[in-house]
């Protein structure tokens, strides 16, 4: 009597991808619409759903588990979707082949033997002749995959990448690199499949032509949603431990509710008593202080509003009632509260702007300048002049490098925790020659907005730190020249 078997009982190392990480990989073929592709081993046909959304028409699938193939036939009715083993059918040659193929460890292939698949039998074919006795059975699909890929075709393969540091792995790359060139390796972190990812996978892009070229390595990050950019260069102990909290509190800016209203208000009346200077961007800052600032004015109300800036008001307050926007003002609107009435905001300090561009910068907020909610404001709890030396230096700007967000081109967003989780040297080791030449170079800085006097800072301060001055500065310039570069998909 034959065994009586259930596919539920196996391992068919059913592990599916996450949809947008199969998208992603079916973006990377660059054939058309009307070439050939092939999924091998579809499950729930996440590729083919991938394939179907960039506008392949001429899909075809393999799949040995028959309630999966059952189930996406159904939903797949296109395609070409066959319940067969991958690895021993006759196949013709395909353009594209895109794949997650089933990881399975050699001493569990016989496992499949009620499939009709057994190690006995793979090695037995020539294709697989070559490969290391102890290789996974993923490393079959992709001789199989690269013998029936036609010349110039392209497969994107995405699999764990524990094969890269074993002894066989160095085989496994031979046998691809015989007849094809691995065009683009995509490590990845991060959760890609659906179900507990044991392990860091790779995304292969391999064609099947011989091309002298090295593979583009990419590093990237799955955060659910999408792929970014990992950071190669990985947080440094700098030996500091002085918290920001200790020695500064930030906040943001003044928020108005609408600009239209309260920047540079159009007004047909001479009203400066109702006007408060007031920083808008940091485009309009020279350097490291306000003192050549280009400002911008805020209206300013406060108990008893000029009859000639009531027209004014009333026809906004006109505007937000029929509109009903901005919220915050309509609400106050129908409160019947003073919506105008702006509570101007404590600046003096350092002013910092947490968008960045290019350098980063604190800024000495000489004369106290109301500043608008893209900034913060950085209030010390010691010596002005000291804290400013503290933040404008290569280790301050390395943990910002590291703690901000980034957002593509070049642009990095620090938020208000990203600031509070710098840590800084401990002041209290300095000694007074230190904290007198910190405090000059300070000086020096806001007068001059030389860059140099940024380098005898850090140079200073690298006294304190287990990272020495040219570390510092190396790894601070790789971190924001990797940001310059980026190219997240976002
Ligand atoms: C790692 S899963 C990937 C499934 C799907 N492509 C995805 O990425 O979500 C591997 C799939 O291969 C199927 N499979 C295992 N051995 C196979 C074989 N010899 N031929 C065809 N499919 C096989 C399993 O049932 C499973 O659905």
């Amino acid at each position: 009597m034959d065994a009586v078997f259930t596919i539920s009982d196996m391992d068919l190392g059913q592990v599916f991808t996450n949809r947008n990480i199969a998208r992603f990989m079916a973006s990377l073929f660059t054939l058309d619409a009307n070439a050939t592709m092939l999924d091998p081993c579809f499950g729930t046909g996440v590729f083919l759903e991938a394939l179907d959304s960039l506008g392949f028409k001429n899909v075809t699938g393999y799949e040995i588990d028959s309630t999966l193939c059952d189930e996406v036939l159904s939903k797949f009715k296109k395609c070409k979707l066959y319940n067969e083993d991958f690895l021993s059918s006759q196949l013709n040659h395909f353009d594209g082949i895109i794949m997650n193929p089933p990881y399975i460890r050699q001493e569990k292939i016989d496992g499949l033997s009620p499939l009709g698949v057994t190690k006995n039998k793979l090695r037995n074919n020539i294709i697989f002749s070559e490969l290391p006795q102890n290789a996974n059975l993923y490393m079959y699909f992709i001789l199989k995959a690269i013998t029936i890929l036609r010349e110039g075709g392209e497969l994107i393969v995405i699999f764990p990448n524990t094969w890269l540091k074993a002894r066989n792995g160095v085989k496994f790359r031979e046998l691809i690199g015989a007849e094809c060139s691995i065009l683009q390796q995509i490590n990845i972190t991060g959760k890609v499949f659906e179900k507990n990812a044991l392990v860091d996978v790779l995304i292969l892009k391999i064609k099947k032509e011989k091309i002298c070229a090295e593979p583009i390595i990419q590093n990237l990050f799955f955060d659910g949603q999408k792929l970014v950019k990992k950071k190669l260069i990985h947080e440094m102990d700098l030996g500091f431990n002085l918290p920001f909290f200790k020695v500064a509190t930030a906040k943001r800016g003044l928020t108005t509710g609408c600009n239209a209203i309260f920047i540079n208000p159009a007004l047909t009346c001479n009203e400066p008593s109702c006007l408060t200077p007031i920083i808008t961007s940091p485009k309009s800052i020279k350097g490291f202080s306000t003192k050549d600032v280009k400002l911008d004015y805020l209206l300013t109300l406060n108990q008893d509003v000029p009859n000639s800036i009531l027209e004014y008001l009333n026809s906004w307050e006109e505007k937000i009632i029929n509109t009903q926007s901005p919220k915050t003002l309509y609400n106050k609107i129908l409160d019947k509260k003073a919506w105008y009435r702006l509570r101007l905001i404590q600046n003096e300090g350092i002013i910092f702007s947490y968008f960045i561009r290019n350098e980063i910068r604190f800024i000495y907020n000489n004369s106290s300048y109301q500043v608008r909610d893209n900034f913060y404001i950085v209030k010390p709890k010691i010596s002005g002049l000291l804290l400013f030396a503290l933040l404008n230096n290569y280790y301050t700007f390395y943990q910002l490098e590291c703690y901000g967000k980034r957002y593509g081109a070049g642009l990095l967003k620090i938020q208000r925790y990203d600031l509070e989780r710098i840590n800084f040297p401990d002041i209290s080791c300095f000694d007074d020659n230190a904290i007198y030449q910190l405090e000059n170079l300070s000086m020096q800085l806001i007068a001059t907005n030389d860059l140099e006097i940024v380098n005898s800072i850090t140079q200073l301060i690298s006294q304190y730190s287990l990272i020495g001055y040219k570390d510092i500065l190396e790894q601070y310039s790789a971190l924001k020249k990797e940001r310059l570069e980026d190219k997240n998909y976002d």
